[in-house]
């Protein structure tokens, strides 16, 4: 008698362009996810996160420049392809894949986070994404988080660095990110001036009080905990740190300041 075995918890056979629960899957090309961790400047030992893994393709080639890279993704026949080709490129200690919705998971320690997801959902993760830690370093193939899920014309955050591969290979363009510092409020400095500042995603604008005189920012600017901005010609850069910021100008001179309550 012919017997026949299928295992009940063998996962159907992933199909490319097979509907996801939010976005299908469809690769990332080789050259692009070069590109996104060119662009994250990952280093050995980081922690990387990809939402939505699909084949681990990314996942794969972070941990084969050292780091630790963990997939998301909630069909069960991609986190089983994704964790037999880690093995088979070596790096299955380095690498986790974990079958779920990437939206209950919990990106907090990840020091790079990839996607390729579709428009609305990179707009719904904006918020999440502006408030991990300063530094963290985003990066998605093809879509933005600029507009609103109902104006997709409506500013939004812009991204810190674009690419465009040339020819295309199918999928061309990354954009980078990096979260910036919470700044916005008064900062009292240690020379008695005080600083205003207001912020848009990495953008800053503001006013500095020195000298009996009021002074608007130019060129305000975020990139991660490193502020940057000019006043009166002068350049001005500080890292931040909690409640205070500490830097030098370019004239040399150190400042220092404290967020006033
Ligand atoms: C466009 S593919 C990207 C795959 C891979 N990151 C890459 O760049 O090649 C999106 C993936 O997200 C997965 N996905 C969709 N919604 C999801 C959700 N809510 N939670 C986890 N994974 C999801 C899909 O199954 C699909 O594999």
């Amino acid at each position: 008698m012919l017997s026949v075995s299928v295992s009940a918890a063998q996962p159907p056979t992933p199909v490319h362009g097979q509907e996801g629960q939010d976005a299908p899957w469809v690769v990332t090309p080789q050259a692009l996810v070069d590109t996104m961790l060119d662009m994250a400047a990952v280093q050995p030992g980081e922690r990387l996160l990809d939402l939505g893994s699909g084949d681990g393709r990314v996942v794969i080639s972070a941990a084969q420049r050292g780091l630790h890279a963990v997939g998301v993704e909630l069909d069960a026949g991609l986190v089983a392809m994704s964790s037999e080709s880690a093995a088979e490129a070596g790096v299955a200690d380095r690498t986790k894949f974990v079958q779920t919705d990437l939206f209950e998971y919990d990106f907090t320690d990840a020091d790079v986070i990839t996607f390729f997801l579709l428009p609305e959902l990179t707009i719904r993760l904006r918020p999440t994404f502006f408030n991990l830690r300063p530094g963290t370093r985003i990066v998605s193939n093809t879509w933005d988080m600029r507009g609103t899920e109902e104006n997709p014309e409506a500013p939004g955050w812009d991204p810190d660095e674009t690419i465009v591969l040339d020819p295309c290979p199918g999928f061309c363009s990354a954009h980078a990110w990096t979260v910036p510092a919470k700044v916005e409020g008064v900062w009292r400095l240690t020379d008695g001036g005080k600083l205003e500042l207001r912020q848009q995603y990495q953008m800053v604008e503001g006013e500095l009080w020195t000298g009996g005189r009021r002074i608007t920012l130019q060129e305000g600017r975020l990139a991660g905990t490193i502020l940057s901005f000019r006043a009166a010609g002068v350049r001005y850069q500080a890292e931040i740190d909690g409640a205070t910021m500490a830097g030098t100008t370019n004239q040399a001179d150190a400042w220092r300041a404290t967020r006033q309550p």
